[in-house]
């Protein structure tokens, strides 16, 4: 049983300590044990070139061989993602800037595209599915109102490594590093992350489920918190209302309690992003997006002009 944390924090921050307690659990349960530092690791920024997706796209229907990233020898990031995907779980703990997870763990998580598990199981690259279990550690130094964002797009980084989660915290009012010394309930509850994933880990795939708390979040499938009105997909396929994450439709109900509750549509997991056949079919969008594009070069060639000639100062 081998476990990872992945910290995006200062060095001895609270993140680090969270992960670290979270750690010590997985340990006392027999776990072989690493922790990294995105900041000890040199990671590009992803340039959106998209040669991993066109390679994909070709691989796919037989033509040449799948290179990876074009960045894959510049730096640490295909050694941080040969180590997660031999790990058997994953804890994220990560300081939330701007409401949202830090620059730094995004820089990672927007790498993994070219490191798809659905993918590379498909070409054969990878020889078995590690089927990882993922626990998520937000740390910021308000509550939740100012960390809005964090966990769920925390939990967006885990579809294309097929992550499955089963544990989510937010550490609140944490500024100094340090802070969450103060903070037994937030330590003890970084520990309980660690046996559940331990738990998880130990569980036979088909049986794992959410070990977090019971009423974490307002999606049943995801437990993100962020649900909004959806709107008609490429092909049509609408829900009233859509979790921002996991991307499950459903629609909103009042309980008899005054307290709104998210009910599932029965069809409401055809575009579940945690299932691999349901991703599947957003990379029939990008792929029919692609085409349309290709097929109409004459009038894009033509249009391009006006904006590739048209310069404004730079600074
Ligand atoms: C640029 C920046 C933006 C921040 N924005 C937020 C924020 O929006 N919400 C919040 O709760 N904390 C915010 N914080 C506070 C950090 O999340 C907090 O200090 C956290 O404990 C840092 O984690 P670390 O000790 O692991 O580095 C921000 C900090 C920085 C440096």
């Amino acid at each position: 049983m081998k476990v990872l944390a992945i910290v995006a924090g200062r060095h001895n921050g609270n993140s680090e300590i969270l992960a670290k307690e979270a750690l010590l659990a997985c340990q006392e349960a027999g776990a072989e044990c690493k922790l990294i530092n995105l900041f000890d690791y040199h990671i590009e920024m992803c340039t959106g070139c998209e040669c991993c997706t066109m390679q994909m796209g070709e691989v796919m229907q037989g033509k040449g061989t799948y290179k990876g990233c074009v960045l894959k020898e510049k730096d640490d990031m295909d050694k941080i993602i040969n180590e997660v995907q031999s790990s058997d779980g994953l804890i994220i703990a990560v300081p939330s800037y701007d409401l949202a997870p830090s620059a730094l763990y995004l820089r990672y998580a927007h790498r993994a595209l070219a490191y798809e598990v659905s993918f590379r199981l498909a070409i054969g690259e990878l020889k078995n599915d590690p089927h990882l279990v993922g626990g998520l550690i937000a740390v910021g130094g308000s509550c939740h109102d100012w960390q809005s964002l964090s966990l769920e797009v925390l939990g967006a980084s885990l579809f294309t490594q097929s992550i499955q989660c089963v544990d989510q915290m937010m550490a609140t009012r944490n500024g100094r590093p340090g802070n969450v010394l103060l903070r037994d309930e937030q330590l003890e509850r970084a520990h309980k992350m660690g046996e559940n994933i331990a738990k998880a880990i130990q569980t036979p795939v088909e049986a794992r489920t959410w070990l977090g708390d019971e009423d974490f979040g307002v999606c049943p499938r995801c437990h993100s918190s962020l649900i909004y009105p959806g709107e008609p997909h490429w092909d049509g396929i609408e829900f009233p209302f859509e979790c921002a994450v996991c991307g499950s439709g459903g629609d909103l109900e009042r309980t008899k309690d005054g307290k709104y509750r998210f009910v599932l549509a029965p069809n409401g997991l055809i575009r579940d992003r945690n299932n691999n056949e349901a991703r599947a079919e957003h990379l029939k969008e990008i792929i029919a997006t692609r085409m349309e594009f290709m097929k109409q070069q004459d009038i894009v060639k033509e249009k391009y002009k006006k904006y590739k000639e048209l310069q404004f100062p730079s600074i």
